[in-house]
């Protein structure tokens, strides 16, 4: 009779638990968490009040009635011998006064050890005979394809984009893009058609840093401070910066209305050395 009581205060108790997990499980917000969390409250409430009435009814001040399953569960568990009859198993050797007890093995012990077993051989069947459980080598695949999957986002943001990696590109929406952001920047001080005015001729071989999508990319971005070319890279994303710079290199060769006289060296594109391995 009282077992049963004791099984029916922990099926309270793991419905109450699964209702907890069915709201972090949700991820509801707040809201709708704090009225399960309030009745979970006034039921935890009641039933230790109900237990308190259903106990004292008992005369079971000490708990001792109460605490009784609990007992039995951990006599169950570790099998002990309680001290006072620790002089039955007492072995009849003695070590310079020290005594052993022929205690038994406890059941959680060895529960633990056969459970190692069984799932060693599960283990064994499931990863290296059947080979279904290929979990490791799959997680790392998986991690690989999120990890590209992160790198295509990134370079369509740009983030890998600086003077050192980046290309000219002739995508026709991408240097539309250029032209556009060219025309609200930079018009102002290298001339509509890029023929320039305050800022160098943008459309002749001629540079004053170096020519090439490298070099423009970096003018563009630190800018030449102390000749009044500001740097951009603060209004400017990477992918901007290209697409701009990609619009200037468009016009080369161009015929600008009022082109500024050359100035800086001629540009030679240097032949790109072919990294053989
Ligand atoms: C306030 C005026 C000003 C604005 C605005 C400006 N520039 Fe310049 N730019 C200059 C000056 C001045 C130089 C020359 C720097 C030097 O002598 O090294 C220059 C140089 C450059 C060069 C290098 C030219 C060479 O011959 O080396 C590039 C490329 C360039 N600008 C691109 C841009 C772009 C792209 C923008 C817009 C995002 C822009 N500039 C906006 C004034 C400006």
């Amino acid at each position: 009779m009282k077992i049963k009581k004791f099984f029916n205060v922990i099926l309270l108790f793991q419905i109450i638990f699964l209702f907890q997990q069915n709201i972090f499980a949700a991820g509801e917000v707040l809201d709708k968490v704090m009225p399960i969390m309030l009745a979970i409250t006034i039921l935890v409430i009641a039933l230790t009040m109900w237990l308190s009435v259903v106990y004292s009814e008992k005369e079971d001040f000490d708990g001792k009635a109460f605490l009784e399953p609990f007992k039995k569960f951990t006599n169950m568990i570790t099998k002990s011998t309680p001290i006072e009859n620790e002089k039955d198993i007492l072995l009849d050797h003695d070590y310079d006064g020290i005594k052993e007890l022929d205690s038994k093995i406890p059941p959680w012990f060895s529960f633990l050890l056969y459970g190692t077993i069984v799932f060693a051989v599960i283990y064994m069947i499931r990863f290296h005979v059947i080979g279904s459980g290929n979990v490791q080598e799959e997680e790392y695949l998986e991690e690989i394809r999120q990890a590209q999957v992160e790198r295509q986002i990134l370079i369509k943001t740009g983030a890998f984009l600086n003077e050192e990696t980046v290309t000219v590109t002739s995508d026709a929406g991408a240097l539309s893009n250029g032209k556009d952001i060219f025309i609200k920047n930079c018009a102002a001080c290298h001339a509509n058609d890029g023929g320039g005015l305050v800022g160098p001729n943008l459309t002749d071989e001629y540079w004053i840093n170096g020519g090439g999508i490298k070099n423009v990319f970096k003018v563009i971005k630190y800018g030449v401070p102390a000749k009044g070319m500001i740097s951009w890279q603060t209004q400017l994303s990477p992918t901007q910066m290209q697409e701009v710079g990609s619009y200037i290199l468009s016009l080369q060769g161009t015929q600008p209305a009022n082109p500024k006289p050359i100035e800086g060296e001629k540009w030679v594109e240097p032949v790109e050395e072919e990294t053989k391995s």
